[in-house]
């Protein structure tokens, strides 16, 4: 059995407890039939044939420990069919080392971007598996991707860390939290830290209700604020606006606010006349070992995704569903995003208990 691995796209805490299942599974199924080979830096390992042989022994040790041993890298998922500087046609150039080499399999671990050229090889014909990373939560077809949990500690302690200077200061504070396009990691962090307000994309904020629920909390005797904001969430104002337009806006404003949550602690100053201050704890939140969560999602992931190989059922992502490990055709999953549902149950108990969305 040979096998490629790589890791692509931004990294997270669990990659290494990831492929670290995968190995051990195989190890245990193929025993010394077993030849591994890990792509360095994402795709640009596979496509430029930057590989090294690896045995089990490179996988022991790893599961505590975050980032990846194999390296990544961004490779846009839109420029995959345009050739390189030099004239390269990716897609062949994968296709010719994973031949080269003779795998029966390449084990991809990637968040959305990652997953829909793993899409591509699956119809260009290699035999592909995914694995579901990404601090964002955001791929759409499993309950949970790996990453997530770590990175909602680590944004959570950024918030609880504010907190007593918040309190000490009676200011109104706002921690931007990471989650690309969606709201997953900011409404866990949030409601796991007491944040009294939590902006999402997927519920487009007004002006007006963020200064009331600060005036609500200032006459409850409640002497500061804690926002915490999705590095994508919108106003609703820009939000209706046609895609073009909103774009230059935004495009225009990134030049007076370094992101979103600098512009809104300038509408809090200006409206309220008190100090609004920003934290933005950024890569942080994709730093440092893995949480026992993810630990033993890789674990399971890494466990399936070894018998899914070695049954041959190929094309798939490995996915956890209802606390069960599933397969899931790439075919039916990528190009998706799985955004917060705003009337989902989570939301509706936050706001029973005076959470602001904003809204
Ligand atoms: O997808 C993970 C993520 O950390 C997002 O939350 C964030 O928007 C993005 O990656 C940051 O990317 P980069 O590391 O390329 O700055």
């Amino acid at each position: 059995m040979k096998i490629g691995l790589l890791t692509s796209g931004g990294d997270c805490q669990a990659l290494n407890a990831a492929m670290r299942g995968v190995v051990k599974g195989l190890e245990e199924i193929c025993g010394d039939d077993l030849e591994i080979y890990g792509f360095l830096n994402g795709y640009k390992g596979l496509i430029y044939g930057d590989y090294r042989k690896l045995t089990g022994a490179d996988f022991s040790g790893i599961l505590t420990r975050g980032g990846t041993i194999l390296g990544s890298s961004r490779q846009p998922f839109k420029l995959m069919r345009v050739p390189d500087e030099n004239g390269l046609d990716k897609v062949e150039a994968m296709k010719s080392n994973y031949k080269k080499l003779g795998l029966d399999c390449i084990v991809i671990l990637g968040g959305n971007g990652t997953q829909k050229t793993a899409n591509l090889l699956r119809e260009e014909g290699l035999n592909v598996i995914h694995l579901p990373k990404t601090i964002d939560n955001d791929i759409y077809g499993t309950d949970i991707t790996f990453g997530f949990y770590s990175a909602v500690n680590v944004a959570t302690t950024a918030i609880d860390c504010i907190h007593t200077t918040a309190a000490s200061h009676n200011r109104v504070f706002i921690v931007e939290v990471m989650g690309h396009k969606v709201g997953w990691l900011t409404l866990y962090a949030g409601v796991a830290s007491g944040a009294d307000i939590i902006l999402l994309p997927e519920i487009p904020y007004e002006d007006d209700k963020i200064i009331e629920a600060i005036q609500k909390r200032h006459q409850q005797g409640k002497g500061f604020t804690i926002l915490a904001v999705a590095e994508g969430a919108i106003s609703k104002a820009d939000a209706a606006l046609p895609k073009k337009e909103r774009k230059e806006k935004l495009a225009k404003e990134a030049k007076k606010w370094p992101s979103v949550s600098y512009k809104i602690a300038d509408m809090i100053t200006e409206k309220t006349g008190s100090e609004a201050r920003v934290t933005v704890p950024g890569h942080t939140q994709r730093g440092g070992s893995p949480c026992p969560y993810d630990r033993i999602l890789c674990t399971r992931l890494g466990s399936a995704a070894a018998k899914a190989i070695v049954d041959g059922k190929y094309g798939n992502m490995v996915a956890m569903i209802n606390g069960e490990t599933k397969l899931v055709p790439l075919a039916d999953v990528a190009g998706k995003l799985k955004m917060v549902d705003p009337d989902c149950k989570m939301i509706k108990e936050a706001k029973r208990i005076g959470i602001s969305f904003g809204e």
